[in-house]
Order: structure tokens, then C-alpha cells, then sequence
């Protein structure tokens, strides 16, 4: 059975592609086996693996339809992991995905819009959360974060009311993430010893810890 993350946030821009897409990679570097699982209709996570040629090294498929919680039963099983990149908007896809999911993971950038625009997400996870005893898991990662945006400790005191710990440390936003990106790379192949590559490494240990693997 794989690993299941979702990256889900209704709030468009938010940076799932990117985290997504990073994650997977990031996790194919240390020689897990990762399948990507498109669920946006804008194909964003297609384009970048189609852009790269495949040099991500591991699958991206499509699965835009409302049927993936049920499609990725045995699409995902002979993978350890299983990313799902989200689609802005909360479509049905997105309560497939939270269905399908052991972990959501909801980028979102350091802004009150981009807070309260997780309402209905947030509300669709805990819904699940009732009816299931607590799955999936949900956590919330700070992405694109730039001087001038609000601290991580206003961040976090905002979130707070939605009752789900954010990982530590942030996304920030920098050139080489879109750049990298451009050409279906990453940051970890572009620049592996650089500060981008080092704030993913540092999500994933705490998402691996998360899973006790
Ligand atoms: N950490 C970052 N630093 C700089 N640019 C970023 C970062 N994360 C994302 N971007 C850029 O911001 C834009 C939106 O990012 P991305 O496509 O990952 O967001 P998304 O949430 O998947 O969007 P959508 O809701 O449209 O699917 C892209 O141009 C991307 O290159
Ligand atoms: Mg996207």
C-alpha cells in the first residue's frame, strides 16, 4: 500500500505544482518508488514532466475525474508513494483526493486572503476526518513566503483555529523554484546544494516522519 499525499488548496497559485512535483522528485533522488497523480483539469504537473521529457524519472498520469480515490486502488499499488496535485477550486476531485489521501498537505501562502480561503477545504477534511476516526491527516505548509508577508508566528496564531500543525520551516519564494520548474526540472537537480533544495529536503524529512518510514 503507498504512501498517499495530497496537495490540495482551493486558493489557485498557492504553489501545489511546485511543492508536489518537488516532493515526488525529491523522494525519487532517494530511490522510492513515486507516482505523481495529476488530478488538476489544467494539467500543470503533466506539462512540467512533458516539458523534462520524463527526466523526473518517475510517472505522472492524469486523473481529473472524481473517480480517482477509486482509480488510485490499484493505479498506486506498486508504488511506495502516491502524490496527488490538486486542482484549484474544491471540486468533487478534491473530496476524491481528501478520501484517498493518508496526508493533505495545504500549501498556502502567508496572507489572510489565502487563510480564509481554506474555510471549506479545511471544513471537507474534517468532515472526512468524523467519519473515518481521523483520516487522513492534514498540516499545513507555508509556501512562497517573502519579506514583507506576514511572520510564521502570525501565521501560525491564524491557522490555529483550524486545529492542523503546520510543518516546520516555509517554501520561500524563489527564482529558482519557477525557473526550474520551466524546463521539467526541480530545484534539487538545478541547484542541490542550494536554500531551496534544502527547504524541501526538510518538509520531507517531517512528512516521512509522519508516515514512521
Ligand atoms: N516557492 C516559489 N517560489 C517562486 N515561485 C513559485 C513558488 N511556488 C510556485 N511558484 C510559481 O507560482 C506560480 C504558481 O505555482 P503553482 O503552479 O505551483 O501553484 P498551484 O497552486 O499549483 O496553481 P494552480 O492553483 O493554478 O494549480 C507558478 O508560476 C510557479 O512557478
Ligand atoms: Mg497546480
Amino acid at each position: 500500500m503507498p504512501n498517499v499525499v495530497a496537495i490540495l488548496n482551493p486558493k489557485g497559485g498557492c504553489g501545489k505544482t511546485t511543492l508536489a512535483a518537488h516532493l515526488a522528485r525529491a523522494l525519487h533522488l532517494k530511490g522510492q518508488t513515486v507516482l505523481l497523480a495529476d488530478a488538476d483539469a489544467q494539467g500543470s504537473a503533466r506539462d512540467w514532466h512533458t516539458a523534462g521529457d520524463g527526466k523526473a524519472g518517475f510517472p505522472v498520469i492524469g486523473l481529473d475525474r472524481p473517480t480517482l480515490d477509486r482509480d488510485l486502488i490499484s493505479l498506486g499499488a506498486p508504488y511506495q508513494w502516491v502524490f496527488i496535485d490538486g486542482a484549484a477550486k474544491l471540486e468533487k476531485m478534491s473530496a476524491a483526493a481528501v478520501k484517498a489521501a493518508d496526508l493533505v498537505l495545504i500549501p498556502i501562502q502567508p496572507s489572510p486572503l489565502d487563510i480564509w480561503a481554506c474555510d471549506p477545504l479545511v471544513e471537507m477534511i474534517q468532515a472526512r476526518q468524523k467519519v473515518t476516526d481521523g483520516t487522513p491527516a492534514a498540516a499545513f505548509v507555508i509556501t512562497r513566503s517573502k519579506k514583507g508577508t506576514l511572520l510564521a508566528r502570525e501565521v501560525a496564531d491564524a491557522i490555529k483555529i483550524y486545529g492542523f500543525p503546520i510543518l516546520q520551516g516555509a517554501i520561500y519564494d524563489r527564482t529558482i523554484f519557477a525557473r526550474s520548474m520551466a524546463d521539467g526540472s526541480t530545484a534539487m537537480d538545478d541547484e542541490p546544494a542550494g536554500p531551496a533544495a534544502w527547504e524541501i529536503h526538510h518538509l520531507l524529512k517531517q512528512i516521512q516522519e509522519a508516515f514512521d518510514v
